[in-house]
């Protein structure tokens, strides 16, 4: 029998990339989760680092980087095909996600989980802050995650600022 093909996760580079990962948000967040299709592409799409998770050729996951101004970056719109899940792909993509912010300059990645992931999250070291609540009618909790220590972040300071410049924040977080 042929060895399972290992899964590749890298930036989305062509537009078929990015049709494919949309394609997979829509299929999980509006299909599977009922989000609302209007809410689940959005304006910060354009200006976010997308990554894919590939299987044999086929985008099998997908996350976001959303650049916000304050050296944080922003995790967002993490999604893994169903029959795939819990194999430690969604790992993988928040691992690559979390390495493309630190290589911007970003001392801190936040994001908001949906609560019956929150321990998936709380494993790859983000903590929860704030009270539990109501994004696209599905219950979140804000988390974050320091990327870099005081003296990297203190080299980091300047490149973080000047990179960062102009970056918006997201209003749903999936
Ligand atoms: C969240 C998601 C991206 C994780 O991807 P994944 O490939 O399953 O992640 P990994 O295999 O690296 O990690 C699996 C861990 O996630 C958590 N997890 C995944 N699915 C879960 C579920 N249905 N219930 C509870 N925990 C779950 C568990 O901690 C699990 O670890 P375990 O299998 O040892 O219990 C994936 O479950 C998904 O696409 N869910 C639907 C969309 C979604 O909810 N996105 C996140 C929004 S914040």
């Amino acid at each position: 029998m042929r060895a399972p093909s290992p899964v590749a996760v890298r930036l989305a580079a062509s537009a078929a990339d990015h049709e494919a990962a949309l394609a997979m948000r829509l299929r999980v967040f509006v299909e599977e989760q009922g989000v609302p299709a209007e809410e689940e592409r959005d304006g910060y799409d354009a200006q976010a680092v997308h990554a894919v998770a590939v299987l044999d050729g086929v985008v099998v996951g997908t996350g976001r980087l959303v650049l916000l101004d304050e050296g944080a970056g922003k995790i967002g719109r993490m999604a893994v095909e169903r029959q795939l899940r819990r194999r430690g792909i969604g790992g993988r993509i928040l691992g690559f996600l979390e390495a493309e912010a630190k290589r911007r300059g970003l001392a801190e990645a936040v994001l908001h989980a949906q609560t019956y992931v929150q321990g998936f999250y709380a494993d790859h070291g983000y903590v929860a802050e704030g009270d539990v609540f109501l994004e696209a009618g599905i219950p979140h909790i804000a988390m974050r995650k320091r990327l870099v220590g005081a003296t990297e972040r203190a080299r980091q300071g300047k490149r973080s600022r000047t990179e960062a410049a102009g970056a918006v924040g997201s209003p749903r977080d999936l």
